[in-house]
């Protein structure tokens, strides 16, 4: 049976495109798409195969678009940057008044904020869409984070329901705030990813690199550790990678140590910081990710100053303690800058929703969002993730650990960025009175800046200017 819904097209079908397009189609409504090129879409038909007698194929947007009945809803799944400008402007002209234009790829939601004034200028919606969940959640259910006005989300929400991924019966999908809320809020998604991905992978290397221990045997400890508080989907999967083989060698060890990044991890540092907020955990993620690009030099600095990387031996428990601390202050300082957008664009962002949205179908959905989204629900203190209760005695009870593992790898020369930047969080943020006195003081000593004393009287100066 067909469902009647706003006339939907989707226009991209890349690998998230296609299995975007299948899942709408599984889900029972009709479809309109196209491509670039039109062989995909060709291919796409034959791929849809039952499926694709509710599918409507077009070989170019423009046509697709001009043979649509209107009100059209038109999903971009095109990469992020100038071709989502390229197909908006293609489309204004061809569209009527009332039709929605819906931008599901990974932009910037600077773009997203400045598309959308453009589209509304013409008489047009816009919806920026956060999709999380690769190729298996696009097709099966990902998380999907919308921003735009109330009446685009009502007009497009029966279908983003039920193709959203499920939690317990409830879609994980939900409209967050207007313009670029959506796309805000995915890009912090992915900050917190490549956060957590680069703190697994720490672990892993130390147990790798300092105790000699075999990938397939670390990927069984892992698959342990998905079982209790550190269980997620990013948790899993490194279980099953590192018990993978290629050509009888442990699958990890024929990929080069060099990882890409297409900038949604960077924008969330970049943004956090224009905010004046900081993600240590999340910054030492694309920090990482840059040097390790630098596989050259890095070749050339281990004959200069390599040799050192000693021994580590730690307990099982201490790395699985380390890995819950640091994703802890990961999700925490991720939720620090949705809080910091949400006062700047005054967007009044649900933080417990959110955590609730990402609960399935997302790539970092883990068993600790249901506590993050109780906590947010709760009386927090201070507005702080790691000061709720429940989030306070994990992290006392697994701060020592992290000290333990950081320290070691530190003594015997292992770099472990974000588990040391996680700490280093904690430590400042446990202590009332820090070293920002002294700094204060210099600012005032050379730029006579003045400074806050501890009375609470501004515009002080120091004895160095009497
Ligand atoms: C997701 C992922 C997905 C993709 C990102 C990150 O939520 O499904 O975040 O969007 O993995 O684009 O990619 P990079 O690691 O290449 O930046």
């Amino acid at each position: 049976m067909t469902k009647k819904l706003a006339n939907l097209g989707l226009y991209g079908l890349g690998t998230m495109g296609s299995a975007l397009a299948l899942n709408i189609l599984d889900n029972g409504f009709a479809l309109h798409v196209s491509n670039r090129t039109d062989s995909v879409v060709a291919d796409f038909v034959t791929e849809a195969g039952d499926l694709a007698a509710r599918l409507t194929p077009h070989n170019d947007l423009d046509q697709m678009a001009l043979d649509m009945p209107a009100p059209r809803a038109i999903i971009l799944m095109v990469p992020a940057g100038a071709p989502v400008d390229d197909a908006i402007a293609r489309l204004i002209p061809l569209l009527d008044k009332g039709d929605t234009i819906i931008d599901a790829g990974n932009a910037d939601f600077n773009d997203t904020r400045r598309r959308t004034g453009t589209v509304e200028a013409a008489g047009l919606t816009f919806i920026g869409m956060g999709v999380s969940g690769g190729e298996e959640g696009a097709r099966n259910g990902p998380s999907i984070m919308v921003g735009g006005t109330p009446q685009a989300w009502g007009a497009i929400r029966p279908m983003i329901d039920a193709i959203a991924a499920k939690f317990d019966g409830a879609p994980c999908a939900d409209h967050l705030g207007p313009d670029g809320a959506g796309h805000f809020v995915k890009t912090v998604h992915n900050g917190i990813e490549y956060a957590d991905m680069q703190l697994i992978a720490e672990v892993y290397g130390l147990m790798r690199h300092g105790a000699a221990r075999a990938p397939a045997e670390i990927g069984q400890i892992f698959e342990q550790w998905d079982k209790g508080a550190l269980k997620s989907y990013l948790v899993e999967i490194t279980g099953i990678v590192l018990q993978a083989e290629r050509d009888g060698k442990p699958a990890v060890d024929v990929i080069q140590d060099k990882a890409g990044q297409k900038g949604t991890g960077r924008w969330t540092v970049i943004e956090a910081l224009k905010m004046g907020q900081s993600a240590s955990t999340i910054e030492a993620a694309v920090a990482a990710r840059g040097w390790s690009a630098e596989k050259e030099t890095r070749g050339v600095g281990e004959g200069v100053l390599g040799g050192h990387r000693g021994a580590v031996s730690l307990p099982d428990g201490d790395y699985e303690q380390a890995l819950l601390a640091a994703r802890i202050i990961a999700y925490a300082q991720g939720f620090r800058i949705l809080a910091a957008a949400s006062d700047t664009y005054d967007w009044n962002l649900d933080f417990a929703r959110i955590a609730e949205i990402w609960r399935a179908g997302c790539i970092i959905r883990s068993a600790l969002l249901d506590d993050i989204s109780d906590a947010f629900r709760g009386d927090l203190p201070q507005g702080q993730l790691f000061l709720a209760p429940t989030f306070a005695d994990t992290l006392k009870a697994a701060t020592p650990a992290l000290r333990r593992v950081a320290g070691a790898a530190i003594a015997a020369g292992h770099p472990v960025p974000a588990l040391t930047g996680a700490l280093a969080f904690i430590d400042t943020m446990a202590q009332a009175r820090g070293t920002t006195d002294l700094v204060q003081a210099q600012r005032d000593f050379f730029g006579r800046h003045g400074y806050e004393d501890i009375d609470g009287r501004t515009g002080q100066h120091g004895p160095w200017w009497d």
